[in-house]
C-alpha cells in the first residue's frame, strides 16, 4: 500500500467526513477540532478551515503550520484577525455564509422594535394586557448601509414588507447611493440598517453629528460592528429619546454589565448573533465544497480578502 498522505496537500476543516461529503482526492482532507487538541501533523498543514466561533485561538497557531497557503473562516468581518495572518498566507472569509442569518436577524430587530415587542415581553411577564399604537415597517423609508452580500439579502426581504429602501454602499451606482449622500439621506429615514464592514474610513462613520441628522424617532439597527457607531453619542442620543436602536454589535464587546446601553430606554440588544443559527452550517459547508474543489483545481479562490474588502 503506498502512503499517498505524505505529499497530497493537508487541509484541516471542522468538519465530520460524512457532513462535507465527497472531496478532491488531490487533497487529503482531516476532520480536526482545535478546540480539543493539535493533531502532530500540524507542519504539514496546507489549508486551514477552523471551526466556527472558535477561530480566534486558532490564530496563534498559525506560526506552527509553514506550509500554510489558504485560512478560510467561516465569518465575513475580518477586522481582528486580518494582522495575524502570515504574509504569503491568503486569507478568504465567509462572504455568503452569513445572508440569509444575518439578514433574518436584522429584520427580526427591526420589526421587533417596530412593533414595540421588547416592551410586550415585559408586560407579558407581569401578566398586563396593553394596547398600543405602533410604527409599521409598510410604507417605511429604510437607509441600508452597505449593499454587499448581506446587504442585498436585507433588502430583498424588506421589499415584501412594502418599505421603501435606498441603499447605500462605498460607492454609489444605479440604484445604490453612495456614503458621502448619508448627511442628505438621514432626515428621510425612518430605519437605518448598519451592514458594512469595519474599516479605517467606516470605523465611528455614525457620530454625534451624523446621528444628529437622524429623524427624530428614527431607528438606528445595527448588525455589522459596534465601533461603526460612536455608542456615547448614541446612548446620549437614546437617553433623550430622540431616536431608538436595535443592536446585535456594540463597541465594547461583550457588553459589560452596568454599562449604559443595557438600560437606555428604546434600545434592543442582543449578543452578536447575527451568524448564530442553523443557517450557517449549510452554507459554510457549501463554500468550504467550492474552495477545495477550487484549490485542487488550482482554480482562484473565492472571498479572497485584500485592500479594504
Ligand atoms: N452581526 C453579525 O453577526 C454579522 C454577521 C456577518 C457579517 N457581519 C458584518 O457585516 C459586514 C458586511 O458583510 P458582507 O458579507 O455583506 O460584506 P460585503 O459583501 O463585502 O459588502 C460590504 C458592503 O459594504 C459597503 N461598504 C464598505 N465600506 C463602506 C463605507 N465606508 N461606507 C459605506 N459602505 C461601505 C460596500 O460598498 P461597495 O459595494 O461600494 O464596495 C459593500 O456594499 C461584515 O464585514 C461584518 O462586519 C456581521
Amino acid at each position: 500500500v503506498t502512503d499517498r498522505s505524505d505529499d497530497r496537500p493537508l487541509v484541516w476543516v471542522p468538519f465530520s467526513a460524512e457532513e462535507l461529503g465527497p472531496v478532491p482526492e488531490e487533497l487529503e482532507v482531516a476532520t480536526v477540532d482545535l478546540t480539543r487538541d493539535v493533531p502532530d501533523t500540524v507542519d504539514r498543514v496546507r489549508f486551514l478551515v477552523p471551526e466556527y466561533g472558535f477561530e480566534f485561538g486558532v490564530f496563534d497557531l498559525l506560526g506552527r503550520m509553514p506550509r500554510l497557503e489558504v485560512v478560510q473562516v467561516q465569518f465575513a468581518g475580518v477586522e481582528s484577525v486580518r494582522g495575524k495572518v502570515p504574509e504569503g498566507v491568503t486569507l478568504c472569509n465567509g462572504r455568503g455564509v452569513h445572508d440569509a442569518s444575518t439578514a433574518e436577524l436584522a429584520l427580526t430587530l427591526t420589526l421587533a422594535s417596530l412593533r414595540g415587542i421588547p416592551g410586550y415581553t415585559r408586560l407579558q411577564d407581569q401578566q398586563r394586557w396593553e394596547r398600543s399604537w405602533r410604527p409599521a415597517l409598510a410604507d417605511r423609508t429604510v437607509l441600508v448601509v452597505g449593499h454587499g452580500s448581506i446587504g442585498q439579502a436585507i433588502e430583498e426581504r424588506l421589499r415584501p414588507f412594502e418599505a421603501n429602501v435606498v441603499p447605500v454602499a462605498r460607492t454609489a451606482r444605479p440604484g445604490v447611493r453612495g456614503v458621502e449622500e448619508l448627511p442628505e439621506l438621514l432626515p428621510d429615514a425612518d430605519v437605518v440598517i448598519l451592514i458594512l464592514p469595519l474599516t479605517e474610513d467606516s470605523r465611528g462613520l455614525f457620530d454625534a453629528e451624523m446621528i444628529a441628522r437622524m429623524r427624530p424617532g428614527a431607528l438606528l439597527v445595527n448588525v455589522a460592528r459596534g465601533a461603526v457607531v460612536d455608542t456615547d453619542a448614541l446612548v446620549a442620543a437614546c437617553q433623550e429619546g430622540r431616536i431608538g436602536a436595535a443592536l446585535d454589535v456594540v463597541d465594547p464587546e461583550p457588553l459589560p454589565p452596568g454599562h449604559p446601553l443595557w438600560t437606555t430606554p428604546g434600545v434592543l440588544l442582543t449578543p452578536h448573533v447575527g451568524g448564530a443559527s442553523s443557517a450557517i452550517r449549510p452554507r459554510a459547508l457549501r463554500l468550504v465544497r467550492e474552495q477545495l474543489r477550487r484549490y485542487a483545481a488550482g482554480e482562484p479562490l473565492l472571498n479572497v480578502v485584500s485592500g479594504a474588502y
